[in-house]
């Protein structure tokens, strides 16, 4: 017996060196600690043997139980520590190298800007409205004190859609919404005044396209409703929001004009946002930039909203965003802005 512990002994020393992974050290462990492994094995026979015998054996075999314990713990140690450095080794990872840079998107420098006018009108006291982009004729040009044989009508080159019958008499025509006033009309018939509204949104001419027109472009309508509202609150209102919008002092133009759903009407300048007002190539050395049209709104569309113009009067007035935005960026052909092209956009 004496002969088989010191065999066993250096035996298990040599298997416990040799192995290469955790697994297989723990196998080792099995075969000498496991439940059925050798050592283990030879413990328990133990009280078959004689008194004296079984004193020195079993002094012996413990102290190659705990021998072996030992060597495995250490092994695993040493085998575990040989893992951690593979593995640094491989996933080594250089914190200096700069990082992967994420695209991000945004929204197109139209939206940008009629979510920053929306902004500032709000912040007026202006309520946002929704009106068709398919518009009836009545309330694209009717409604707005142009009977159809009006030779105003002729100011908004026309989409016509094919007509559609409704009934054996009535007849009602459509039209691609030249611009956002037929929101005044719509908003005014359902609501009582005093009012303040904006009607940004998508408008459409049937016209040749060039640097400064578009078939479709967006517009931003604006009506105000009171007791009395007068131009002077108008002059002020919309210096104010140009003002807010460029974030410098601007001077406010009205020039006479005409539009037959005001009375009187105005065409609106403001200072020009390249020069400040001296004058260069982009406002034609004027130092003024053609921006809107506005006015008072007209006795006869207040009548057709069921309002009495003896009672309310009122500003409106129609600007283009496309043309806010051109000045905001200093874009000067209105067709980039529906071109899609990234090089383009990406500016914004
Ligand atoms: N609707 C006019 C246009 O598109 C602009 C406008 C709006 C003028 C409101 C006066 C009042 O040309």
């Amino acid at each position: 017996m004496a002969q088989s512990l010191k065999a066993l002994e250096i035996r298990a020393k040599n298997d416990i060196k040799k192995a290469k992974t955790l697994e297989e050290l723990d196998g080792v462990f099995r075969v000498y600690l496991g439940k059925k492994g050798v050592l283990i094995l030879l413990l328990k026979s133990l009280p078959r043997l004689k008194a004296t015998a079984r004193k020195q054996q079993g002094k012996t075999a413990n102290a190659l139980k705990e021998a072996i314990q030992e060597l495995v713990q250490k092994r695993t140690q040493e085998l575990q520590r040989k893992d951690t450095t593979r593995a640094e080794q491989g996933e080594w990872l250089d914190i200096t190298i700069p990082g992967n840079k994420l695209e991000r998107g945004h929204l197109h420098p139209l939206t940008q800007v009629q979510r920053k006018a929306q902004e500032i009108f709000r912040s007026m006291g202006f309520a946002v409205a929704e009106g068709p982009e398919v518009e009836s004729e009545w309330y694209n040009f009717d409604a707005l004190n142009m009977p159809p044989d009006h030779p105003a009508r002729e100011m908004w080159d026309t989409f016509w859609l094919e007509e559609e019958k409704h009934s054996k008499n009535t007849k009602e025509n459509f039209v691609l919404r030249t611009h956002t006033s037929p929101v005044q009309v719509r908003y005014m018939k359902e609501h009582t005044p005093p009012l303040r509204i904006i009607a940004p949104g998508r408008v459409f001419r049937y016209e040749a396209t060039d640097a400064r027109h578009q078939i479709n472009f967006y517009q931003l309508e604006g009506l105000m409703v009171g007791k009395d509202i007068s131009v002077a609150h108008f002059r002020a209102m919309i210096q104010e929001f140009y003002q807010k919008f460029f974030g410098k002092k601007i001077q406010v133009r009205l020039r006479p004009s005409y539009f037959p759903f005001t009375e009187p009407s105005f065409e609106v300048d403001m200072t020009c946002v390249v020069c400040g007002g001296k004058g260069c190539s982009s406002c034609g050395h004027g130092g003024f930039m053609e921006m809107m049209g506005a006015g008072m709104v007209h006795p006869n569309v207040f009548k057709v909203a069921g309002y009495n113009p003896k009672n309310w009067q009122g500003f409106a007035f129609g600007m283009g965003l496309d043309r806010l935005a051109m000045m905001k960026y200093k874009v000067e052909d209105i067709r980039l802005f529906y071109t899609k092209d990234l090089r383009f956009l990406q500016q914004f």
